[in-house]
């Protein structure tokens, strides 16, 4: 069990200790890698890990080449808000999209931390704590309940663990200032898995079957309480580098292809995003524990609303169904031909074979289609779009999903100006190397992720 000391923390922060605020520095190369891993040690970023979220580095090239003066700037699937949070910490406005309720909670409440009271955080902390520690010692029950429509295949809290969760939950609920609150809620959603009896590897599974052992106890009131304590850390930076200006941001909880037109027609400078990967990572579910445990899900239905608005719905939404038809707009021909090569793969598997992924991967060319209507709708002028994207390996056969999204994107009349491609070898944060869907990533066939940028004309 990991032993902290959330109050010495807490001391440090009071003592003007600050993270490490990075910063692209004036060597910055032209595109800085897109991978998240290094958002984990940096301020405001670090609240919450998001797989195939990019990094601050690379936001803040984006805005440095592409918006020298204060803009507007989108991000259709804003994930845990990388892109709005730096967007703002540079002075411009920012928009996001996002369907996944956690997701943009975090992204609402890292965006708007810097109109927190900070000694009221500090004074709720300590009280978190010794709540904790008096509950514990006495022996009382909490009254809070697990949510009742969560159901896991294995135990999800071992018992000593629950008890220390629901006690979390009481104190949560008797908090009044609703932005401290929210930090609590967020610190502690951030935090959850870490002492569940389930781990990401990448996807949301039981630790043992991932060979790791159960976790009997933990001490859960000071993990959560170090993490609000960096959050407090993040806090007082943002505020400092912020300076009393206040960039407008608004998280809208829809589905950018049904909600762009709320953006006014050609008013956005700057659109910096990635979509899901044409991987099958699934977002929901694997955020099922924070969506039902802050009470953003309440049951089954609500989830698989959730999957068929997401970017290309998932494998396990289409594969049952009839031959999905590809949007007539999309005439290119290596598209139409690589969709047909993959619906004859492994007919023998049926709709696990190349049947269900070509499915799959045509509403996914299908949704490319609906983003680029949206970031056409929404751009300006001459204003730019840059689009983090992986190729894909689906049933063996390579899908360079990044030329085809440039391909899509012209056939609705943007600009195809530039595919950059920062490093060649993708690692850790698809599911595609996980070979849980797609059999090896066999020799000759490389994943990579690439910047598609775009232009409206
Ligand atoms: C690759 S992640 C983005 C990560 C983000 N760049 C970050 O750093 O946090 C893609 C996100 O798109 C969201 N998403 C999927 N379909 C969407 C849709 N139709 N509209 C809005 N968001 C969507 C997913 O929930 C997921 O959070």
């Amino acid at each position: 069990m990991r032993q902290l000391d959330p109050l010495s923390q807490l001391r440090l922060f009071e003592n003007g200790n600050k993270p490490n605020g990075g910063g692209a520095g004036q060597n910055a190369p032209r595109f800085s890698c897109p991978a998240f891993a290094s958002n984990k040690v940096l301020p405001v970023h670090r609240w919450v890990p998001w797989i195939a979220g990019f990094s601050r580095k690379f936001v803040q090239s984006g805005l440095e080449r592409h918006l020298q003066r204060k803009g507007i700037v989108l991000d259709p699937f804003a994930g845990v808000g990388t892109t709005l949070v730096e967007a703002n910490l540079a002075g411009h406005d920012a928009v996001g999209f996002e369907i996944n309720p956690y997701a943009a909670f975090a992204s609402r409440t890292k965006l708007q931390a810097h109109r927190t009271n900070l000694n009221l955080l500090r004074k709720t902390i300590e009280k978190f704590i010794r709540f904790h520690c008096t509950a514990i010692e006495n022996a009382i029950d909490a009254k809070a309940g697990p949510p009742e429509w969560f159901r896991t295949r294995g135990e999800f809290y071992s018992p000593k663990v629950l008890h220390k969760v629901l006690l979390t939950q009481d104190f949560i609920g008797q908090i009044e200032n609703r932005a401290i609150a929210d930090l609590f809620r967020l610190a502690f959603a951030s935090t959850m898995i870490t002492y569940s009896n389930y781990s990401y590897e990448p996807s949301l599974g039981q630790r043992v079957s991932a060979g790791k052992a159960k976790i009997e106890d933990f001490a859960v009131e000071k993990e959560i309480a170090q993490k609000l304590n960096e959050m407090a850390c993040d806090t007082l930076w943002m505020k400092e580098q912020l300076n009393g200006n206040n960039p407008k941001n608004n998280v809208i909880g829809r589905s950018f292809f049904d909600a762009y037109r709320s953006v006014t027609s050609n008013s956005i400078d700057l659109l910096i995003t990635s979509p899901p990967y044409l991987n099958n990572y699934h977002y929901n579910r694997n955020t099922r524990p924070q969506l039902y445990w802050l009470g953003l899900v309440h049951s089954a239905k609500d989830l698989r609303a959730l999957e068929h608005q997401n970017f290309g719905k998932f494998w396990q939404t289409v594969r049952e169904s009839e031959t999905i038809a590809l949007d007539p707009i999309i005439k290119n021909e290596e598209i139409i031909e690589s969709l047909n090569t993959l619906r004859k793969k492994n007919p023998e598997k049926g709709i696990y074979g190349g049947k269900g992924w070509a499915n799959y991967a045509t509403s996914y060319f299908n949704d490319c289609v609906r983003f680029a209507r949206g970031a056409k709708w929404s751009l300006r002028r001459n204003g730019t779009a840059l689009v983090v994207i992986g190729n894909s390996i689906l049933q063996g056969l390579t899908i360079p999903t990044d030329r085809f999204l440039g391909t899509i994107a012209e056939s609705v009349g943007l600009e195809m100006k530039d595919i950059h491609i920062p490093r060649t070898a993708r690692v850790g944060n698809s599911i595609i190397q996980s070979g849980v869907r797609v059999g090896k990533a066999t020799k000759g066939h490389h994943l990579y992720e690439a910047i598609v940028e775009l232009r409206k004309r």
